[in-house]
C-alpha cells in the first residue's frame, strides 16, 4: 500500500491513530521478545499495512499460525490480497471478538499477542473486555506485547495490564517515530 492510501484511509479512519507504520527497527525490537525457533500461534491486532505480518511470517517456522484482526475494511482486504501465505488468517474484525476468532481455529491458544491497536481512543469497558480476552486466548507463561505512542497515559493501557496479568514490564523504543511504549505482560 502507498504511502498515499495510507493517508486516505488515515484522514476517514480515526482508529487508525498513526501517522506512519512502524519503522522496520522498531519492528525488529518488539519481535526481538519472540522465540521463532519453534512452532508459534501469534495474533496480531491492528496490522494495518502489515509491516509486522511480512516480518513475523518470515521468522516463522512453515508449522506456526499467525492470526491478524484488523478492523479497517481497506487494510485487512489489502492485506488479504497481497500476502498469499496459509500460515496467515486475516479477519476483518475487532480484537475485542478474539474469543470467537480462536473458535474457529478449534480454540488454538496463542503464544503471543502483538498489538498495535490505540487502547488511548477506547472507552474503559473496551479496554477491560480487550485486555480480558486476550488473557483468556493466551497459553500459560503467553505473552501479551502491545506497543502504543510513548507519551500514553497509564490509565489507557498499564493499569489494565497490571491488574489483569501477572508480570508486567515496559520499555520505550526510540527507533521510531514517534517513539513507542512497549509492554510484555506475562500470564
Ligand atoms: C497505529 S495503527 C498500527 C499499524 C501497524 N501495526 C504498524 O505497526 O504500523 C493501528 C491499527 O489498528 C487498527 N485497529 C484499531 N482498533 C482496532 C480494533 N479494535 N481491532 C482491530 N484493529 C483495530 C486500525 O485500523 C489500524 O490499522
Amino acid at each position: 500500500m502507498s504511502t498515499f492510501q495510507y493517508m486516505k484511509n488515515l484522514i476517514k479512519d480515526r482508529n487508525i491513530a498513526s501517522i506512519t507504520p512502524t519503522s522496520k527497527s522498531g519492528v525488529k525490537e518488539v519481535c526481538e521478545r519472540i522465540d521463532f525457533s519453534k512452532r508459534v500461534v501469534i495474533v496480531e491486532y491492528g496490522p494495518a499495512t502489515g509491516v509486522f505480518t511480512k516480518y513475523l511470517l518470515e521468522q516463522m517456522t512453515n508449522d506456526s499460525l499467525l492470526i491478524a484482526v484488523e478492523l479497517n475494511e481497506n487494510f485487512a482486504e489489502t492485506l488479504q490480497k497481497n500476502i498469499t501465505d496459509s500460515r496467515l488468517h486475516v479477519y476483518q474484525e475487532s480484537a475485542e471478538n478474539i474469543d470467537e476468532i480462536m473458535e474457529k481455529h478449534g480454540g488454538e491458544k496463542a503464544d503471543y499477542v502483538i498489538s498495535g491497536i490505540p487502547f488511548s481512543l477506547m472507552n474503559s469497558e473496551l479496554r477491560q473486555s480487550i485486555v480480558r480476552k486476550t488473557k483468556e486466548v493466551l497459553k500459560s507463561e503467553g505473552k501479551f506485547l502491545p506497543y502504543q505512542t510513548f507519551f500514553q497515559k497509564d490509565e489507557h493501557l498499564k493499569n489494565y495490564l497490571t491488574s489483569n496479568f501477572n508480570d508486567v514490564q515496559e520499555g520505550f523504543i526510540i527507533k521510531n517515530l514517534p517513539p513507542m511504549r512497549l509492554y510484555e505482560a506475562v500470564k
